[in-house]
């Protein structure tokens, strides 16, 4: 298929690097998003989302001439929905007594229906968005099919997921292998007929309730391998063990691969993923459901280990360092360290929480330091929750002379518990039963 002109809805983290990168590729592109303030951002020649490299991609395609952004579709020979597919607030499952979460897929629904009236035979529709198996057969499809046209008769329709890195993504886009999931043969080929024009990666054809199940098992398979390694740091604490050199030395099994324990899971992929199995086959997903449960309370063992250092956390003054989900990015959405310095905070703690990635970050009910000597200064105790490259570095001596803390809890294994002995610390570790 030859693809002259592509519209892309939902200009967010996914869809605003596949639409400049398709633009700087020779194909003309529509960029739609619903948020006004995105699309006058984006008319202005600034971008609204950090991600290196992105600025230079979207001013060239500007300047290419062929990159355009409006709030409302256009004709096109293909269409990629990428808008977002969080859970609903104010609605669980239930099953058995056991609550779940619900995806909001009322974005993906308004995008369909906005193609709709410019859909033509012909035609390629692709959903990028994280979806529950069976969304494009189920939801897509039909919402489509109010055009008169038929999926995989009249016109080609597919799923193919984003597997990006935060950091990498304009580069991952370009070099990952690719998954298209056809609702038939013609429309899989030509979805990877759209994404050859810059996918350097392998392009794997496939179904579309494949494409969708392959991206939910990836985040999955993650979540449930974290949610083992957390129980480890359990039992090795109830063990009196070391879980990381239990770990090490595990790992040197020629098949075995533990991942690292930590304060939790988080961000808007694998901590959300898995519950759109959930929310399918509750009845069939057990392991999956618990893996959950499990990374969601790692929070809480976080804050009885500090109580195991400090006692009593009533009126505590405690520095948290790091927010984000994860090192070295200024993500902070589901983050496990937040909802650490909430439950510190119900237990009568007063956290001071320094993210040098977000210094700037307005997180209610968080009490957010200027710096790190402002969230040192005062503190009883130092607990570390994300393994930021800047707090690798940190000297031991150095950061007495910042504080009057001489307790610290290391929750991700990154300062060496002898140097800082050394320099008069107590040293907490998750996993780590003195
Ligand atoms: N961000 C990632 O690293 C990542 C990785 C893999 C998969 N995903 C998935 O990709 C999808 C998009 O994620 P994102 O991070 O780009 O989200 P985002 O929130 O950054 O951007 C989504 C954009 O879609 C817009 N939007 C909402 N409804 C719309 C509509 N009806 N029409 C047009 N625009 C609309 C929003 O205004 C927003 O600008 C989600 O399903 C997400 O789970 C994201």
């Amino acid at each position: 298929m030859n693809f002259k002109k592509i519209c892309v809805l939902g200009l967010g983290y996914i869809g605003l690097p596949t639409a400049s990168t398709f633009a700087t590729h020779g194909v003309k592109v529509l960029g739609v998003d619903i948020n006004t303030h995105i699309v006058e951002t984006l008319q202005r020649g600034e971008i609204h989302i950090h991600e290196p490299g992105l600025r230079d991609t979207v001013k060239a395609a500007l300047a290419s001439g062929n990159f355009n952004v409006s709030t409302k579709p256009e004709e096109a020979d293909a269409f990629l929905i990428a808008v977002p597919t969080p859970f609903l607030d104010d609605q669980v499952g239930e099953y058995n007594g056991q609550k779940y979460k619900l995806a909001d897929m009322r974005a993906v629904t308004s995008a369909a229906e906005a193609i709709v009236p410019f859909l033509r035979k012909g035609n390629l529709v692709v959903l990028e968005s994280t979806s529950p198996p069976r969304t494009t057969l189920e939801l897509v499809a039909p919402i489509l099919a109010r055009s008169g046209l038929e999926a995989g008769r009249d016109f080609h329709l597919a799923y193919s997921p984003e597997r990006v890195l935060p950091g990498q993504i304009l580069r991952e886009l370009i070099e990952n292998a690719r998954v298209i999931g056809g609702v038939n043969p013609d429309s899989a080929q030509a979805g990877a007929d759209l994404y050859s024009i810059f996918v350097k990666g392998e392009i794997v054809k496939t179904d579309a309730t494949t494409a969708e199940m392959v991206k939910l098992m990836e985040n999955t398979y993650r979540d449930v391998n974290i949610a083992i390694a957390n129980e480890f740091s359990r039992l090795a604490d109830k063990f009196g063990v070391d879980v990381w050199e239990a770990i090490s030395i595990a790992n040197r099994h020629p098949r075995v691969k533990i991942l690292s324990p930590g304060p939790g899971v988080g961000g808007h992929c694998i901590s959300v993923d898995p519950w759109f199995f959930v929310e399918t086959a509750p009845e069939l997903t057990p392991l999956i459901y618990n893996s959950r449960q499990v990374n969601d309370a790692q929070p809480h063992f976080v804050v009885e280990l500090v109580k195991r250092a400090l006692g009593e956390l009533k009126g505590k003054k405690i520095a948290a360092l790091g927010l984000a989900y994860k090192p070295d990015v200024d993500d902070l959405r589901e983050s496990p360290a937040t909802e650490v310095v909430h439950l510190l905070q119900k237990e009568g703690a007063q956290v001071k929480a320094w993210e040098p990635f977000k210094p700037d970050a307005n997180m209610p009910g968080i009490n957010m330091a200027r710096n790190l000597e402002d969230a040192l200064k005062d503190a009883e105790a130092i607990v570390l929750l994300v393994r930021h490259t800047d707090f690798i570095s940190l000297s031991p001596l150095k950061v007495r002379e910042m504080t009057r803390a001489r307790v610290v809890v290391d929750t991700v294994n990154t300062w060496n518990p002898n140097e800082w002995m050394k320099a008069d610390f107590s040293v907490e570790r998750l996993g780590v039963r003195k």
